[in-house]
């Protein structure tokens, strides 16, 4: 079966810009017919609660509304949380290997970083658990973790919250948590109930394709959602298109469907295509896959972008030879594949 995009983009169709993790078949068309409804109004400010959109989400997940604070896009939560939680002497453990932006919330708000080493690129919780110091408030993880794809399962999950003090915060950023099939990884809402110290944070950029909207939230104990609420003093923060786009995207599971079936048919076609290329290519639940080209990824992804493919070279991640691919539409990734054999065999 054949699946491809319909939609024009900002982005010529030559281009197959496979470096962000979007979306390639773009939003619901159900989602974005409510998104310009709402546009009618837009005179009028915005529901400051998202009370709709909390109670469509509160059903789909099957949580209640308290659990649930909306932010203008996933990091602006993670950003809030760091801001509002550690102190320049307090510490926040991160595994070595995750999401960039993470990092750089951490950073600028110069709080100690204690960076867990991984084993074999893939998160350890014994190692995460290591790098605990009395000064740690808060400890995040990115599950699936972003550039690798790897996940912590149930069982690894599990052994870290149960050996860590309640009274530090476990940040679990989930963006690409939909994309994911395995049985072993963990339902962390159910966990709210035993693990208090818990916030989740998902995202409308990835799955359901609204990256330009900015629209996340957080799940966690009403006490720690009206905190998190009162840590913005800005009454206004997601747009009514937003909230109404997000809404309806949450409805239509048919593109939620084809969305996961694209992205299961481009694992298979761009991971066989890079190993029959001889590369190493990372297991990943995710909507992108790593690769590692065995030299400096750098200049390969200048001469793909040169070839009009955007894809994400990982030496800033400390990966230097690591590429990370997004999974796109059939011929996306076949203009991808080939283009970077020109490249590697010339
Ligand atoms: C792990 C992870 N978290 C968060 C985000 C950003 O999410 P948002 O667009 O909701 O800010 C990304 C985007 O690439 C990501 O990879």
């Amino acid at each position: 079966m054949t699946i491809s995009s319909k939609r024009n983009t900002t982005f010529p169709e030559e281009i197959a810009k496979l470096d962000l993790n979007e979306n390639p078949l773009g939003a619901s068309p159900l989602a974005i017919a409510a998104g310009q409804q709402a546009m009618l109004t837009c005179h009028r400010y915005p529901d400051t609660l998202g009370l709709s959109l909390k109670k469509t989400l509160s059903t789909h997940l099957d949580i209640l509304i308290e659990n649930i604070a909306l932010g203008n896009g996933s990091e602006s939560l993670l950003e809030l949380i760091v801001k509002n939680t550690l102190g320049p002497l307090d510490s926040a453990v991160v595994p070595n290997f995750c999401f960039l932006g993470l990092l750089k919330i951490l950073e600028n708000a110069k709080v100690i970083l204690k960076i867990a080493d991984n084993s074999h690129l893939n998160i350890s919780p014994i190692k995460l658990l290591e790098a605990v110091d009395p000064m740690t408030k808060i400890l995040f993880l990115v599950n699936p973790n972003n550039p690798t794809g790897s996940y912590t399962n149930k069982s690894d999950l599990f052994f870290l919250l149960s050996h860590l003090p309640k009274k530090i915060l476990v940040v679990i950023d989930e963006a690409y948590a939909e994309y994911v099939e395995a049985s072993d990884y963990p339902n962390s809402l159910q966990l709210l109930e035993k693990y208090p110290n818990l916030i989740i944070l998902r995202t409308f950029s990835k799955i359901y394709g609204l990256a330009g909207l900015r629209l996340g939230y957080a799940i966690s104990t009403p006490e720690i959602i009206t905190k998190l609420n009162n840590f913005s003093s800005l009454p206004f923060r997601i747009n009514a298109v937003a909230l109404a786009t997000a809404e309806t995207s949450l409805k239509d599971q048919e593109h939620i469907h084809l969305t996961r079936l694209l992205n299961r048919q481009g694992y298979l076609q761009i991971s066989q295509g890079l190993r029959d290329l001889g590369l190493e290519v990372l297991p990943s639940c995710t909507s992108f896959i790593c690769v590692n080209l065995k030299v400096p990824s750098w200049p390969i992804c200048q001469q793909l972008l040169l070839c009009g493919i955007y894809v994400r070279s990982l030496c800033d991640y400390g990966l230097p030879n690591f590429l990370r691919v997004s999974i796109g539409t059939e011929k996306q990734n076949l203009a991808f594949l080939n283009n970077l054999k020109k490249i590697l065999l010339k």
